[in-house]
């Protein structure tokens, strides 16, 4: 897999450079790592949990991963517009829909930056729920799009690595219709 090497805009680059929101930004090579799975619920954990939920609804994020707030443990959260906060600890994708489908994507690891990514329409989830117990989700639409692209997030991938080169682009984060994940 090439990985983009992006040359941030001078007026973007504030973007990149603050820290008061918690979210860990591109180039930290954070975001490049693998992250471990969970190996047992912890109050540390449930901790993390609500730290991730409270820095994603700040941000006005629909999605996040632990390793944008710095911790390399296999947790995401999918929070899609008008559905349940769904977390979801050690996910793994079990199926995956033939259907592929293109979507915009922007990520808040890396701000004012977006672009089309083709993935399959829909998913089956497996992994565990915030209190531990195991789950499987049939995800499809935007929800099976932010678990992929979380997911990614926990194995050192980000949306410009799967972007369609042409359409990636710089515009103002929190304008228009775009949502980072
Ligand atoms: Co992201």
């Amino acid at each position: 897999m090439k990985l983009l090497e992006l040359d941030i805009p001078v007026e973007y680059r504030w973007l990149y450079e603050r820290t008061d929101d918690g979210i860990v930004k591109y180039p930290d090579p954070v975001l490049r790592k693998r992250a471990r799975p969970v190996s047992r619920m912890t109050p540390d954990l449930h901790a993390l949990i609500e730290h991730m939920l409270t820095t994603m609804r700040r941000a006005q994020g629909i999605g996040l991963a632990a390793p944008q707030v710095g911790v390399l443990l296999r947790v995401i959260i999918i929070e899609a517009p008008e559905q349940p906060v769904r977390v979801v600890i050690n996910p793994q994708i079990l199926e995956r829909s033939s259907e592929q489908v293109i979507g915009m994507e922007g990520c808040l690891s890396l701000p004012g930056l977006y672009g089309d990514v083709k993935r399959p329409e829909a998913i089956l989830l497996r992994g565990l729920n915030k209190h531990g117990k195991p789950i499987q989700l049939q995800l499809k639409g935007i929800e099976a799009r932010i678990a992929q692209h979380e997911i990614d997030h926990l194995d050192g991938i980000l949306f410009t690595d799967r972007v369609i080169p042409e359409t990636l682009h710089w515009d103002v984060p929190d304008e228009g219709e775009q949502d980072e994940l």
